[in-house]
């Protein structure tokens, strides 16, 4: 079924219109994002309409997360298909703020994230993350979600939000969703369309370097530093793709896995023509096999995303 979603651009009426749903006793769902949706996005949708009567979307390009020489002018906007997708996922609202809705005069107070927001991906992008829990606290003022679904594509934010969450007791549950991906293992990603073809073909050395990475640990690697550099090598035999980083860390601080005794996240960055990709996977050391298909997880989270 498709339905067409209610628009709103004011916060007081989106708080209007919420609170009297709230009054009525219904869960809402919130999924925020930047716009220019794809099935990654989609699936956030349909698990938050599963979970709850009513669902959310905003979508508002942030200009506080984007750095001095990144893409933020050139962000890819389309605003009527995006609605039509939400639609398409009977979607019941969705936010479309202006700037200065959401930052009215100059110099907005800014959250910082502190040290979690300096390395991988606050490395390349300093501030970023101060952005992005600065924009997704004031939507979550905004919005009051019982639930809130987040992407694992970003596992660095999903960090950030977590410990936002948790450190400023925001009364929301923070639902995590796995990364979908095309046929050939790249995550889905806005950004993808900056590829021309040959790029959008080397663009799927990001999962397969993340591949060579679980490979060796299943084959009995265990110095963290040896996969991420298995994985770095992978990503530098690409001629079209120049790496940023390739880390083997915590899936919960971050930190760098000395050794791989337990679950680590994989996470890789790198710039293929104009665009910069990232992907990540939480793997453990102990194959992993997916419960219904008997493949493993790297395999498993390609075919099905
Ligand atoms: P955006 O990049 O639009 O992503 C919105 C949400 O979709 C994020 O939670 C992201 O992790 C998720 N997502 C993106 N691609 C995905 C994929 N291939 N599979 C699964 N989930 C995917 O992330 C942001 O926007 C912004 O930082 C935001 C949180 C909205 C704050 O401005």
């Amino acid at each position: 079924m498709t339905t067409t979603p209610r628009v709103i651009e004011r916060i007081a009426e989106l708080r209007e219109v919420l609170d009297a749903e709230r009054a009525a006793g219904r869960r809402v769902g919130f999924v925020p994002t930047m716009g220019s949706l794809h099935e990654g996005h989609a699936r956030l949708m349909r698990r938050a309409r599963a979970e709850n009567e009513v669902v959310l979307v905003s979508i508002f390009v942030n200009p506080l997360q984007f750095g001095p020489s990144e893409d933020f002018a050139a962000y890819p906007r389309d605003f009527d298909r995006d609605v039509a997708l939400c639609g398409g996922e009977e979607v019941g609202f969705v936010f479309h703020p202006s700037l200065e809705e959401m930052y009215p005069g100059r110099d907005p107070l800014k959250i910082s994230v502190g040290e979690i927001g300096e390395i991988l991906e606050g490395r390349a992008r300093p501030g970023h993350f101060d952005g992005v829990a600065t924009v997704v606290s004031k939507l979550f003022n905004i919005v009051g979600p019982c639930n809130a679904y987040f992407g694992e594509k970003d596992a660095q934010q999903l960090v950030v939000i977590r410990r936002l969450v948790q450190t400023l007791n925001f009364p929301v549950e923070v639902v995590c969703c796995r990364t979908v991906r095309e046929p050939d293992g790249l995550a889905m990603s806005s950004r993808n369309v900056y590829l021309g073809p040959a790029e959008r073909e080397a663009a799927s050395v990001l999962l397969k370097a993340i591949e060579a990475g679980h490979r060796s640990i299943h084959e009995g690697e265990s110095d963290g530093r040896r996969v991420a550099e298995a994985m770095a090598a992978r990503i530098r035999a690409e001629p079209l793709a120049r790496l940023d980083y390739a880390a083997c860390v915590d899936p919960d601080t971050l930190a760098e896995a000395a050794k791989v005794d337990g679950p680590v996240l994989l996470a890789v960055a790198a710039w293929v023509g104009k665009a910069r990709l990232i992907d990540n996977m939480t793997v453990s050391p102990a194959p992993s096999q997916d419960a219904r298909t008997g493949t493993s997880t790297v395999e498993a989270s390609i075919t099905k995303g």
